[in-house]
């Protein structure tokens, strides 16, 4: 019996704590997380897989994204023997967070909700938006994790395609952005909203523009920090073996599309960090 109890609760236990932890993303969205993973979980190695050859995934199917989240948590384990891996994008979050955690033995950690917790604490009127993909909210994701973390909450959402895209071509401040953010943004404005969640990672890159559209009164809430401290919790509850080694720190930048497009953009929107950005094709 004991046994049996040992071996299960031990699945999801990583061998090694100096392995690294994966994350992903369709591009360089989840590049807001691994900063902040980053800043927070400085000691721990990293590899980061943007995938820009398929890039946008918001108006893909969810069956389509949970096989690319499958196909890219495979690889990250058959490659790069992660210790744990980080969803950092909405879309496969929504697609394939559960998916994952059945199939694989390692943690799995997604940024939905992480970000609904985030926005609940932010909100003083009850009245919250969400913001993301097609995809993510036709999903009916956050729907959902609102209602179970806090049935009061009066919740509007709003697809915002074409977003992304502005963030892909780094694109963050322009005037067509912003023609197109107060066209995306009205049904959240109508519903006056105290606190809007940026359900997409490539959106806080967006910040200055959204936040110029739905006026200061509005706090913008990213479920970046917010997975950060999950992956932070997760090391301190054993549930990930945090790394005990002072030794050098591994970062790794992998993209599916054009690298030398990827470490240009990438840095300018992560920092110096990102560097020697690797190829990767399907
Ligand atoms: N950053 C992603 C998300 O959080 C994906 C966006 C996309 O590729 O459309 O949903």
């Amino acid at each position: 019996m004991l046994l049996v109890w040992v071996t299960l609760s031990c699945a999801k236990w990583p061998s090694v704590s100096d392995g690294a932890i994966g994350v992903f993303d369709s591009g360089f969205g989840g590049l807001t997380v691994a900063r902040a993973m980053i800043d927070l979980l400085p000691q721990e190695h990293l590899v980061y897989f943007g995938d820009t050859a398929r890039y946008p995934y918001g108006p893909r199917s969810l069956d389509e994204v949970r096989g690319f989240a499958e196909q890219i948590t495979d690889w990250m384990l058959r490659a790069h023997d992660v210790k744990a891996v980080v969803i950092a994008c909405n879309t496969a979050s929504a697609a394939a967070l559960d998916a994952l955690q059945a199939r694989v033995d390692v943690p799995v950690i997604g940024v939905i909700e992480p970000g609904v917790v985030s926005a609940i604490e932010a909100t003083e009127s009850g009245r919250v938006g969400v913001i993301g993909t097609v995809t993510t909210i036709g999903s009916g994701a956050y729907q959902q994790a609102f209602a179970a973390a806090d049935p009061a909450i009066e919740l509007t959402c709003a697809a915002c395609p074409g977003f992304v895209e502005f963030v892909e071509r780094g694109e963050t401040d322009s005037d067509q952005a912003l023609i197109l953010a107060e066209r995306l943004l009205a049904p959240v404005i109508d519903a006056k909203v105290d606190a809007l969640l940026l359900g997409c990672t490539h959106y806080p890159f967006l910040a200055r523009t959204i936040s110029r559209v739905m006026g200061r009164s509005v706090t913008l809430v990213s479920s970046a920090d917010e997975t950060a401290f999950a992956v932070r919790r997760a090391a301190l509850d054993g549930r990930l073996a945090a790394r005990t080694s002072t030794g050098a720190v591994r970062r790794r930048w992998v993209s599916s599309g054009d690298v030398a497009t990827f470490e240009r953009l990438g840095r300018q929107l992560l920092g110096d960090e990102l560097a020697n950005v690797e190829a990767h094709r399907w």
